[in-house]
């Protein structure tokens, strides 16, 4: 692809970024999750040139961002969904990390969610990124900043390192608070459904859901979600990941490479928020410090363990159960 000029914004210069997205570019920006790569939802071409700058496969739909209630009557279609537990959702989580697939109005164009009926709508927690797409004018599509099946960008150096000259704008700011992609729900048909697991965990999701479906990704289910089906998250460093296994284990593997003259860094899953916060930072430090293996020691599934335990173990090359 050719390259374009990547112009670096603060976030106090959020009308001139606005005016990016409202005449068809791409903006980079700071969300209280991952960074995002946004375009006018409504925009066609400008969604096409999302999926051109990620090298993102055409099937795999975009989350729509938005900033108001209105809003979310703009694009999802509430007459035939439970609409007192979507409202329950929303008025518990929302703003914030939660991401609920509805029926899509015909104003949502197909390439925005990639073909499908139903579109996924998240309203963030970011200050920025809601008075970003404000100022828009129009609900924000935004995948996470990175290349197609590398970790999700959460801090600034490294969604330039994938993204310059591959957009119009990057705005700059600290490492995202949350480091890991929000939860998603689907909630167009009777049944909700756990897409993804995000730091919403399913325990939060049951106290408001009297019934809630897990939908694990070796689950013939999870095509719901396409994104369930491509690789994710995988540094160039190979991660090999011990489920259930004790350190001393991850130590002979870790002396059986070095002996081999490789760079090795060992990680031990926590279900915290600052490990969750961490985590893909971890994968591309270790990528800028040409490491070859990630030896990581698993957690359970229980509370962030499950997002945790989603992300890794499909960053992983190898799993040793
Ligand atoms: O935290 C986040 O959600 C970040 C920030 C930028 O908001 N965005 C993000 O977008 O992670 P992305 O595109 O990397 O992940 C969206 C996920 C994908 O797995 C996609 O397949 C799924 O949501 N998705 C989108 N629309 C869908 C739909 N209509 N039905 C089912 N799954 C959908
Ligand atoms: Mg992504």
């Amino acid at each position: 692809m050719v390259l374009m000029e990547t112009k670096i914004l603060q976030e106090s210069q959020v009308q001139e970024a606005a005016d990016v997205i409202k005449s068809g570019g791409l903006v980079v920006f700071p969300t209280e999750t991952v960074y995002g790569i946004g375009a006018d939802a409504y925009n066609e071409d400008a969604v096409q040139k999302i999926f051109t700058a990620k090298g993102r496969p055409s099937d795999n739909p975009l989350i729509v961002h938005i900033y108001s209630y209105d809003q979310l009557n703009e694009v999802a279609d509430m007459s035939h969904v439970d609409q007192d537990l979507v409202q329950k959702l929303c008025d518990t989580f929302w703003p914030g990390p939660l991401t609920l697939i509805l029926p899509r109005q015909d104003r949502v164009p197909l390439a925005t969610t990639a073909g499908l009926e139903t579109v996924a709508v998240r309203m963030p927690k970011s200050l920025y990124a809601r008075e970003l797409i404000r100022q828009s004018g129009v609900p924000v599509a935004a995948p996470s900043a990175n290349i197609s099946g590398k970790p999700s960008g959460t801090c600034f150096e490294h969604v330039v390192q994938d993204l310059s000259g591959k957009v119009d704008v990057i705005v700059e700011s600290d490492l995202c608070d949350i480091g890991i992609e929000s939860t998603v729900v689907d909630m167009s048909t009777g049944t909700p459904a756990l897409l993804r697991p995000g730091v919403i965990t399913a325990e939060d999701l049951q106290q408001v859901l009297s019934s809630l479906t897990i939908v694990d990704d070796t689950d013939p289910e999870a095509k719901r979600s396409p994104g369930m089906k491509y690789t994710h998250y995988t540094p160039d460093a190979e991660i090999i990941l011990f489920e259930g296994r004790t350190r001393e284990n991850i130590a002979d593997w870790q002396k059986k490479y070095e002996e081999q003259g490789k760079k090795v860094v060992v990680l031990h899953a926590e279900k915290s928020e600052a490990f969750m916060k961490n985590l893909f930072k971890f994968f591309r430090d270790a990528d800028d410090n040409n490491i070859d293996y990630i030896l990581i020691s698993g957690t359970d599934d229980e509370g962030y363990g499950r997002a945790i335990m989603n992300r890794i173990r499909k960053a992983a090359s190898q799993v040793i159960l």
